[in-house]
C-alpha cells in the first residue's frame, strides 16, 4: 500500500516509461509511501475553499469507436463552488451551459474523473483522481438547494458529486503567476486610496495659493 495517485497512474505503460527512461526506482518509492493521499486534509480543504474554477477531465466511452478520448472541461463559479461534503467526497452544482452534455454523459458511462486546481498568484496546483455521480433535483433537492448562492448568477441543471480516491500536489514548476479581476482590485486599492489623498491635498494647495 502505497500513494493511491500511483496505484491509479502507474499502468504497464506508464512504469515501462519509467524504466525506459530511468526512473522506475524513483518512483517505487510512491508505491511504498506510507501516506496513501486518497482523502482531503485541511491543507487541501482550505486550498479547495478559495478557488473558483478548475479543470475536470473525464473519457468517452461506448461502442462507437469515440470511446476513450479524453475530455477536459473548464468549471467555474464563486469561490469555494466546488463543495468539500466530507474528507472523502466533493459536489458542485453543474450551471446551464451550452447543453452538449459531454462530461455528465461521459460520467454516467465510466465514472472516472480527474481534477485539476490552479491557485495562479500563489503558483500552486492540486490533481484530484475522484468517481463521479450525476445528481438531479428529484435525487437530491437538499443537495442542490445547499449549492445555490443567490450572489452567484447562473441556473443550477443537477450537481456532480465526486467521491475521492487520490490527492497529489505537483510543483510551482513554469506556472507563470496571473491575477484575477477581484484580485488585482485587491492589490492596487491602496494605490487607489493615495491617488485620492493626493488629489484632495493638490486640491487644497490650489485652494491656499488662489485664496493667498
Ligand atoms: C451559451 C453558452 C455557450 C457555450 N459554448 C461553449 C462552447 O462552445 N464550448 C465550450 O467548451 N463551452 C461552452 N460553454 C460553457 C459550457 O457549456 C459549460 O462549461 C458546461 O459545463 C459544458 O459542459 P460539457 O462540456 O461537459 O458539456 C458555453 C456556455 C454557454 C452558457
Amino acid at each position: 500500500m502505497g500513494r493511491r495517485f500511483a496505484e491509479i497512474s502507474f499502468t504497464d505503460s506508464v512504469k515501462a516509461a519509467q524504466i525506459r527512461y530511468g526512473t522506475r526506482k524513483a518512483n517505487e518509492g510512491f508505491e511504498s509511501a506510507p501516506d496513501r493521499r486518497d482523502a482531503l486534509t485541511e491543507r487541501e480543504i482550505h486550498f479547495i475553499a478559495e478557488r473558483d474554477s478548475f479543470y475536470m477531465a473525464s473519457h468517452g466511452i461506448g461502442a462507437d469507436g469515440l470511446a476513450g478520448w479524453p475530455y477536459v472541461q473548464h468549471r467555474g463559479g464563486y469561490a469555494g463552488f466546488l463543495r468539500v461534503l466530507h474528507a472523502r467526497r466533493l459536489a458542485f452544482a453543474d450551471y446551464r451551459g451550452n447543453r452538449q452534455y459531454i462530461s455528465t454523459g461521459n460520467v454516467m458511462g465510466d465514472d472516472r474523473v480527474s481534477l485539476f486546481l490552479m491557485d495562479y498568484p500563489k503558483r500552486q496546483r492540486l490533481k484530484i483522481w475522484a468517481r463521479a455521480t450525476v445528481v438531479n433535483f428529484a435525487d437530491d433537492p437538499d443537495l442542490l438547494a445547499s449549492l445555490e448562492n443567490p450572489d452567484y448568477k447562473a441556473r443550477i441543471e443537477r450537481a456532480f458529486v465526486l467521491d475521492v480516491e487520490a490527492v497529489d500536489w505537483n510543483c510551482p514548476q513554469h506556472i507563470t503567476p496571473r491575477f484575477s479581476e477581484f484580485e488585482v482590485r485587491a492589490m492596487i486599492a491602496p494605490l487607489h486610496a493615495e491617488i485620492e489623498q493626493l488629489k484632495a491635498q493638490l486640491t487644497m494647495q490650489q485652494a491656499d495659493s488662489s485664496g493667498a
